[in-house]
């Protein structure tokens, strides 16, 4: 049954459709939903609450949100209707009038947001179809009653100045600044165009329009909210013309209806931006007057419903193509709904947003991550290889020529963060990472030789760039060269966990735990980077071995070996890998420490650096995970949490135990201990845990948690806070990407490696199999698998095509469709 509710109140999913249904509108946090896939994006809540922005939501903010608003979520693509008198919204709020039904339909790149209401209902589908700087709303009415109606419709969308941080906060200039044009159904906002910016944003409408308003204080008034905004109430558009203060774009359509009668028409909000689309015409038409030709051009290409619905089309085999690279059916429905759908979804807005943007990250403070980009990749690769490419690309060119990186950069610039600036010294590790699943995936060895130079060095025409190989081999130099009294890795700033700041004691509330202090002689050190770099070492010498590049690949080995002896000498506690020596020298993370004593990252990156491998410690490190920090809502970051701010270690003690890195739940961190389960066979173990922080079976426990069942969420209060259980910060976490390594790699066992697609499973013991369709350089592999005698791991054998194949690796067999038999035992 698709229509599962799962005993959640507010909604279901429907997995034939791909798309979860809300239908309540209270629900207990807003839950959001991205519109865009390549460089126009929206966000949208099931109240049709959010903003639009091109590219970078800090740089090209076209519409405007007030975060942290009164109620949370306030400001978004609205639509007033006035029915005779009756004023209310298909999306519930601003006004919250009570509606005879309501529904809002999450879907893949667009959501669907419906209600009925005395016999009238009004559904509106806002998407953006694949490859255009423009938002669609298909807007469909009906009159389901017995007597003609009079209906007026009222859109609102609040301008942005482009610049969101100008314009939430600089209002001595920006309420100077506002300029519109109308024409027809189209509204012009055209801020800045007179100076320095050559785009505008067009917001139109293809129904009939009786009217139109530009000012927000003509709209909705001055003393008056949202919800009581003037005009629609009153039914009469009043026809502003903004000069200054707030521009809003909003039309009045006048419907009349027949009983029974259906209308269909659109709105297009679009970012119009010459030199992007190389528009060679004057500038204005007339002095004052915009050059309104490509505004035009879009108009007219959506005046008709059905130029709409092919968009819609596209959106949808868009999404029915990245899809199909991986489709899994298992005896297990969270697993099949997350990892066919909805995991790989939210891969597509960890890629395109990295921590930017969502109901939590406001898209104005952190751009892209070295280090969470990076992570995000290894979750998208397998959908669009080609922009996994470029952005590796563009990661790369953020490292400078010592090996470190700069920790953030802009999307629009693509330039570093020079006051965030670098040095948190796990970052440069994670590029191995994405460069060597990118190429498992693709074959695509070539982009080693790309050159991509290091942001620190002047280039350009005619100045050498150095390779992306090149930056692997900085990467891993950095690491062993930069490393403390123990021989193992400085930490820096902070390595994966930003809150670990064992050199910046600050005691100064105004300043950043991250970055204030001085590194320079700090002798920290991280027992997580050595596992990490255990982990990228061993792909980079498999890469080398894979090019036929023996004496690289030893090289590389000898220095895991190194890093391999120094870990298991000094970072041992007894049952557990201690976490971190302080800049004093001292352990943290041991039996010895009265708080703080066993952290989850260390044990999750040790094991699958391949530490404790030979001597059964990454077994009993695994143990030890289970008994101090594994709950039914996953794995809490650390045990006993701590209790007082400590300025050694820095901001994971600012936290109040249970949240964030002071013993939550951080769900990403969690996937690295699902992936030492499958690595030592643990099938029954690996799926438990997969499903404690499985969003898709949270819809039990709803009111708790809180946050989005259908994606994950970067933390869940973990067992010392009073509200265990309940999740926040959904969408944009490194969760998205790992969980799907977990899935599709960990316990399918579908592994691209590099010289073809690995298949080994770690699955619960009483699975009778299960099928995988994966699609892996150009060719179609139908893969079934079979555990008749009830094991968790080890293929006895395996065939492509009804021909028996040694050892577990498919070769890459080119185009075409291939039946794969896999029988566990
Ligand atoms: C946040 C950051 C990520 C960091 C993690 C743990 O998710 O985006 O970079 O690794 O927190 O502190
Ligand atoms: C805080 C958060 C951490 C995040 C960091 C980003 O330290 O606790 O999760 O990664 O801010 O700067």
């Amino acid at each position: 049954m698709s229509q599962n509710s799962g005993g959640n109140p507010y909604g279901h999913f429907d997995d034939e459709n791909r798309e979860y249904v809300v239908t309540r509108p209270d629900t207990p946090l807003p839950w959001l939903n991205y519109l865009g896939q390549d460089e126009f994006f929206g966000l949208c809540t099931n109240t049709a609450g959010g903003y639009t922005f091109w590219k970078d939501a800090k740089l090209r903010r076209l519409t405007r949100y007030r975060y942290n608003n009164v109620p949370y979520d306030l400001g978004g693509r609205y639509l007033y209707v006035n029915d005779g008198g009756s004023v209310w919204n298909p999306g519930w709020k601003p006004v919250k009038a009570k509606t005879d039904g309501y529904e809002c339909r999450h879907g893949l790149g667009y959501s669907v947001i419906s209600s009925v209401k005395d016999g009238l209902s009004v559904s509106q589908t806002m998407f953006v179809p694949p490859g255009e700087n423009l938002e669609l709303w298909k807007v469909t009415v009906k009159n389901s009653s017995s007597k003609p109606k009079e209906v007026k419709i009222y859109s609102y969308q609040e301008f942005c100045f482009y610049e969101a941080l100008n314009d939430m906060t600089n209002y001595q200039r920006t309420w100077s600044i506002g300029e519109v044009e109308v024409e027809g159904g189209a509204i012009y906002h055209k801020t800045e165009y007179r100076e320095r910016r050559n785009h505008y944003t067009l917001f139109g409408c293809t129904g009939p329009v009786t009217g139109f308003d530009t000012s927000r204080d003509a709209f909705v008034g001055i003393h008056e909210g949202l919800h009581e905004a003037k005009v629609p109430f009153a039914g009469k558009a009043s026809n502003s013309k903004a000069f200054g203060w707030n521009p809003i774009g909003s039309h009045e359509v006048t419907l009349h209806l027949k009983p029974g009668e259906e209308l269909t028409y659109a709105y297009v909000l679009a970012y119009v931006d010459h030199d992007l689309v190389g528009f060679q015409g004057e500038k204005f038409t007339a002095p004052f007057v915009i050059n309104k030709a490509v505004g035009i051009d879009v108009m007219k290409k959506y005046s008709s419903v059905a130029a709409v619905d092919a968009a819609f089309e596209r959106l949808r085999s868009y999404w029915n193509t990245n899809l199909g690279n991986f489709q899994v059916s298992s005896p297990d429905p969270h697993a099949n709904r997350m990892a066919n759908t909805w995991n790989q979804y939210q891969c597509m807005a960890t890629f395109n947003m990295s921590r930017s943007a969502s109901m939590y990250e406001t898209g104005i403070g952190r751009g892209m991550g070295f280090r969470d980009s990076n992570q995000d990749l290894l979750g998208f690769v397998h959908m669009i290889p080609g922009r996994a490419r470029e952005r590796i690309l563009d990661i790369a060119a953020t490292q400078l020529s010592d090996g470190t990186c700069y920790h953030q950069y802009q999307p629009l610039t693509k330039k570093g963060n020079a006051d965030v600036g670098g040095d948190f010294y796990d970052d440069h590790l994670w590029l191995v990472l994405s460069v060597c699943s990118y190429i498992k995936e693709s074959g695509d060895t070539g982009i080693l030789e790309a050159p991509c130079g290091y942001a620190d060095k002047a280039y350009g025409a005619g100045l050498e760039k150095e390779t992306l190989l090149h930056h692997l081999e900085t990467s891993i130099a950095y690491t062993m060269a930069k490393r403390g009294p123990h021989g193992l890795p400085l930490i820096g700033h902070a390595d994966w966990n930003d809150c670990l700041n064992l050199n910046c004691h600050s005691t100064e509330p105004n300043e950043s735990f991250q970055t204030a202090g001085d590194v320079k002689d700090s002798k920290a050190e991280s027992v997580m980077i050595a596992g990490l770099f255990l982990y990228a070492a061993r792909e980079l010498s498999d890469l080398y071995t894979f090019l036929g590049s023996k004496n690289d690949s030893q090289r590389i080995d000898t220095q895991r070996r190194t890093m391999l002896d120094i870990l298991e000498t000094v970072a041992w506690d007894g049952e557990w890998y201690t976490r971190a020596y302080d800049a004093e020298g001292k352990v943290i993370g041991s039996k010895s420490n009265d708080e703080g004593k066993i952290f989850i990252e260390s044990q999750g990156w040790a094991v699958l650096g391949g530490a404790g491998a030979d001597n059964g410690r990454a077994r009993k490190a695994m143990e030890s995970v289970h008994k101090h920090l594994y709950t039914k809502n996953g794995v809490v970051l650390q045990q006993p949490p701590y209790s007082t701010y400590n300025k050694a270690y820095g901001e994971v003690t600012s936290y109040p135990p249970g949240v964030k890195e002071n013993a939550g739940i951080f769900s990403h961190n969690n996937t690295w201990i699902h992936l030492g389960w499958c690595l030592l066979g643990e099938g029954d173990r690996a799926l438990e845990y997969y499903h404690s922080i499985c969003p898709s079976t949270k819809e039990s426990q709803i009111d708790t948690y809180r946050s989005e069942p259908y994606v994950y969420a970067q933390m869940t209060a973990g067992k010392d806070a009073p509200c265990f259980g309940e999740a926040k910060n959904s969408w944009l976490t490194g969760t998205a990407a790992w969980t799907f390594v977990v899935v599709s790699q960990g316990i399918f066992g579908i592994q691209p490696d590099f010289g073809g697609l690995r298949i080994d499973p770690c699955i619960p013991k009483a699975w009778p199999g299960f099928e995988v369709t994966r699609k892996f350089r150009g060719a179609t592999y139908h893969i079934e698998v079979k555990n008749p005698n009830g094991v968790s791991k080890g293929v006895k054998t395996l065939s492509v095509d009804g021909k028996p194949i040694r050892g577990n690796v498919l070769p890459v067999m080119g185009k075409g469709e291939h039946r794969v038999e896999v029988i566990l035992g």
